[in-house]
């Protein structure tokens, strides 16, 4: 599928390009996260006490922001820090270093991973960041990261973790569903598909209907927009 490239706007100072860009898309509205996220960690806290999170290509913190201080992802463009509240700890992991800091500065994250785990070895003290995490998280992604940062954050891991991804429906994701297998006796996919953006033109839309002609088009419903699906693995399914 000939998808657009958003990098431009990923590593500005504040995300205000970013939401102002996808806004016109209407990326995440609904949000296909919000609901989801809260869930899990309202349960995880209810039975581990504390819960900790590492979001996996986590950009300006959206997902930080939401499972912290519930603050919906359309109104994540803010400049005061915050300071207080937060209900859980979130590690992201990014490339892009000014989305990074901006997050950090905001505590929509409380540490980071600045590193390309596609093509660099995880640092050896990264252990420490990832110790005793519950959750691994993904949105908006799977274009960008594969298996590969999959098992490398994986593998410095001391606890057993679900694992919640949204991939968009009908690309090819067999590799991460292969890592799923080899870790996790069973996961989970929705049956439900979530619209995740508008398409960027006419362009991009041919293109994605074109690849899903071969799979259940019908499924998708509204072929205005890119969708998204929900793969979870719990942590209690985790191959020890
Ligand atoms: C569409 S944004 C998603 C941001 C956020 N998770 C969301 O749901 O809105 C894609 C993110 O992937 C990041 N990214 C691209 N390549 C990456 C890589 N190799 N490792 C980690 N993050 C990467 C980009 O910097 C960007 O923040």
């Amino acid at each position: 599928m000939k998808k657009m490239n958003f990098n431009h706007i990923y590593n500005d100072f504040t995300p205000d390009a970013y939401l102002n860009c996808l806004r016109e898309l209407d990326y995440r509205e609904p949000d296909f996260v919000h609901d989801c996220l809260r869930k899990i960690v309202l349960d995880g806290i209810s039975s581990h006490g504390e819960y900790k999170i590492v979001d996996l290509a986590c950009g300006y913190g959206f997902n930080g922001a939401i499972a912290k201080y519930d603050l919906p992802y359309e109104r994540c463009s803010v400049r005061t820090p915050f300071v207080n509240n937060s209900i859980c700890h979130v590690v992201g992991v990014d490339i892009a270093t000014n989305a990074l800091k901006y997050a950090h500065y905001m505590n929509f994250i409380d540490d980071y991973i600045e590193q390309n785990l596609e093509k660099e070895i995880i640092n050896s003290c990264c252990s420490e960041k990832l110790e005793n995490t519950n959750l691994i998280i993904s949105s908006g992604s799977f274009s960008y990261i594969t298996e590969k940062t999959l098992e490398q954050i994986f593998s410095k891991l001391n606890t057993c973790v679900d694992f919640v991804g949204w991939p968009i429906y009908g690309s090819n994701i067999s590799g991460i569903t292969d890592f799923l297998d080899k870790n996790y006796n069973s996961y989970v996919v929705s049956d439900d598909i979530y619209p995740m953006r508008s398409f960027f033109n006419e362009e991009e839309q041919n293109s994605y209907i074109d690849n899903l002609t071969k799979i259940q088009l019908s499924k998708i419903g509204d072929t205005k927009k890119l969708p998204v699906y929900k793969i979870h693995a719990k942590a209690f399914e985790f191959k020890l």
